[in-house]
C-alpha cells in the first residue's frame, strides 16, 4: 500500500519536473543564447550608429505600466524573444552616443557577457564555499584598486552593491572605530553626540547612511561650498571647533572625489592633514571620480587620497561595468571588519579576521552577486591602459565641451568642469532667476519629448542647470555642439 502511494507520488513529481527539466536543456539554452546575442548585437549596431530614434522613449509611467500587464498565463506561451525586443525598445538607451545623463555607464559588451556568465553560475561571493573563484578575483581586484589609491599592504576591502551601500559600509566602520561605546552591541549612545562633517555637495546616500545608523539627521553638519563647489579647510576647522566646544565628537569628514552634481573634487590633501591631527575619520566618496587615479593627467585631482581612512569607488560608473560593483577600501584593512561586527555560526566557523575569504563578515549582503569576475577579466584582457585612456578621453572631451559653451554668449557654465560631469544653463534676456529656472526645465522637457538627447538637471545655489555626464566613449564633440543647438532651439 505504502509503496503504491510512493509510486503515485513519484509519477506525479516526475511529470511535474519533466517540463522544468526541458528548460534546463543545453541545446535549448544554446539556441536561445544565440538568439539573444544576435538581438543585442543588432541593437548595439543600431544604437551606436544613432539609428534608434529616441534616446529615452517618451512614454509616461502609467502608459508604460499598461504595456506590461500582469496577465501571466497558467500555461506559458513561450514568446520570450518578443518580450525582450519590447523591453529593449522601451529602455533608456545608454549605448546611444547622445545619452549624456546620469552617471550610469554604457557597459562594455565584454563586461555584459561576463555578467551573463556570473548570472549563470550564480555563485555568491559573500561566502568562499559559495563562490571560490569569484572570491579570489574580488580580492585581487580590491588589492589592485588599493594600490592605485596609494594605500600600502595593510589596506583591505570588499565589493558591495552600489555606492549607497558602500558609503553606509564605510561610515559604519567609522562609527565603530570612533565611538567610545560599542554601538554595534549597545546601540548608539546619544549622549556621546557623534557628528559627521559632510560637504553640502555630497550624494544623498551619505546623510541617509547617517540616519540609518541611528545617529539622526541632526548629526549631519553640512559644509558650504565655494563658487567651484568645493569645501575648504577654513569651514571644516570652524565647524569642527564649534562642535567641539559644544561637547560633540566629530566622528568623520565625508568629502567628494568627485561630487555627483558638478563632478568637483574637494582639496583632499589639506583636509587629510587636518583629519589626522584631530583624529577624524576621512571618508572619500570616489564612487564616480576615484577612477581619475588611473590617469597620469588627472590623478593630481585626488592628491592626498592615500591618507583617507576609507574610499568608495564604483566600477559601474567610470570603469564601464554593468551595475552593480562598488569597492569599499580601508587604509587599515582591519577596519573592514568593524562595519558589521556580527557573528553567524551557521555561515562561519572561525574569527572574522582569519576568514578574509568569507566576505559576508564585511558586507551587508548575505547572498552577493559575483562582482569580481567581470572586472577581473576585463582588466586582464583589455589591460589597465584601456581604462586610463577612457578616463582621459572622457575628461578631455568634457573640457573641450566647456570651451564651446564658454564661447557662446547665450550659455553659462556653473563652473569649469574638473571631470566628465558638466552643468550649464541657457540664458534668455528679460528673464529673472525664477524665469531662467523654469526655462531650463522647459528645455529639458522639450528635449526629452523629442528624444534627441538624454540629459538631466540639477539645482545649484538656487539656480537650475542642465547637467551632462559625458560617459559614453562613442559621444563626439559634434554631438555635444549639436546639443547646444538643440538646447537653444528648444528655449
Ligand atoms: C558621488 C556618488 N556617491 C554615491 C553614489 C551612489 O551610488 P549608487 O547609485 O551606486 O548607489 C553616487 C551616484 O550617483 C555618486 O555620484
Amino acid at each position: 500500500m505504502e509503496s503504491e502511494l510512493g509510486k503515485g507520488t513519484e509519477n506525479q513529481i516526475s511529470s511535474k519536473v519533466e517540463k522544468i527539466k526541458q528548460e534546463f536543456d543545453a541545446e535549448l539554452f544554446r539556441a536561445r543564447g544565440h538568439q539573444v546575442v544576435d538581438l543585442l548585437a543588432d541593437y548595439l549596431s543600431r544604437v551606436s550608429n544613432r539609428q534608434v530614434e529616441a534616446v529615452l522613449p517618451d512614454i509616461v509611467p502609467l502608459a508604460m505600466l499598461d504595456q506590461w500587464p500582469a496577465d501571466f498565463p497558467d500555461q506559458g506561451n513561450g514568446d520570450w524573444l518578443k518580450l525582450v525586443q519590447q523591453a529593449v525598445a522601451q529602455s533608456n538607451h545608454l549605448h546611444h552616443p547622445r545619452y549624456v545623463g546620469h552617471q550610469t555607464t554604457a557597459p562594455l559588451p565584454l563586461a555584459t557577457l561576463m555578467e551573463f556568465v556570473s548570472d549563470f553560475l550564480n555563485n555568491s561571493s559573500a561566502v568562499y564555499e559559495m563562490g571560490p573563484a569569484d572570491v579570489a578575483m574580488e580580492k585581487r581586484v580590491i588589492d589592485w584598486m588599493a594600490g592605485v589609491i596609494g594605500f600600502d599592504r595593510h589596506a583591505d576591502g570588499v565589493f558591495t552593491s552600489g555606492g549607497t551601500i558602500g558609503n553606509l559600509t564605510a561610515l559604519l566602520a567609522a562609527r565603530q572605530v570612533q565611538s567610545s561605546t560599542n554601538a554595534w552591541t549597545e546601540g548608539v549612545d546619544s549622549k556621546e553626540g557623534l557628528a559627521v562633517l559632510v560637504s553640502e555637495q555630497c550624494h544623498y546616500s551619505v546623510s541617509r547612511a547617517i540616519s540609518i545608523m541611528g545617529l539622526g539627521e541632526n548629526a549631519v553638519h553640512l559644509l558650504p561650498v565655494n563658487d567651484t563647489f568645493q569645501i575648504g579647510l577654513p569651514d571644516v576647522e570652524k565647524t569642527y571647533r564649534h562642535l567641539h566646544q559644544h561637547g560633540r565628537k566629530v566622528m568623520a569628514l565625508v568629502v567628494n572625489g568627485c561630487s555627483t552634481a558638478t563632478g568637483t573634487y574637494d582639496p583632499l590633501e589639506d583636509l587629510a592633514a587636518f583629519c589626522r591631527q584631530n583624529h577624524i575619520w576621512l571618508h572619500v566618496d570616489g564612487a564616480h571620480g576615484a577612477v581619475a587615479l588611473l590617469s597620469k593627467k588627472y590623478r593630481g585631482l585626488l592628491r592626498g587620497i592615500e591618507q583617507a581612512d576609507s574610499v568608495v569607488w564604483d566600477a559601474h560608473k567610470m570603469l564601464l561595468m554593468p551595475a552593480l560593483t562598488t569597492a569599499v577600501i580601508f587604509r587599515n584593512g582591519d577596519h573592514s571588519y568593524d562595519a558589521f561586527a556580527q557573528k553567524a555560526s551557521y555561515l562561519f566557523s572561525k574569527s572574522a579576521h582569519e576568514e578574509w575569504y568569507n566576505f559576508a563578515h564585511r558586507t551587508i549582503e548575505c547572498t552577493k552577486s559575483m562582482m569580481g569576475l567581470k572586472l577581473y577579466i576585463c582588466l586582464s584582457v583589455l589591460g589597465t591602459r584601456f581604462f586610463c585612456d577612457y578616463v582621459d578621453a572622457m575628461y578631455d572631451l568634457t573640457q573641450e565641451f566647456a570651451q564651446k559653451i564658454k564661447a557662446r554668449a547665450d550659455f553659462e557654465l556653473a563652473a569649469l568642469p574638473q571631470s566628465n560631469i558638466i552643468c550649464f544653463r541657457y540664458l534668455k534676456r528679460g528673464l529673472d532667476e525664477s524665469g531662467l529656472n523654469d526655462l531650463q526645465q522647459q528645455i529639458r522637457n522639450c528635449i526629452l519629448r523629442t528624444g534627441r538627447f538624454y540629459l538631466v538637471q540639477t539645482d545649484l545655489k538656487g539656480k537650475r542647470f542642465l547637467r551632462c555626464t559625458i560617459i559614453n566613449p562613442l559621444t563626439t564633440i559634434a554631438d555635444l555642439i549639436e546639443l547646444l543647438d538643440v538646447v537653444a532651439t528648444s528655449a
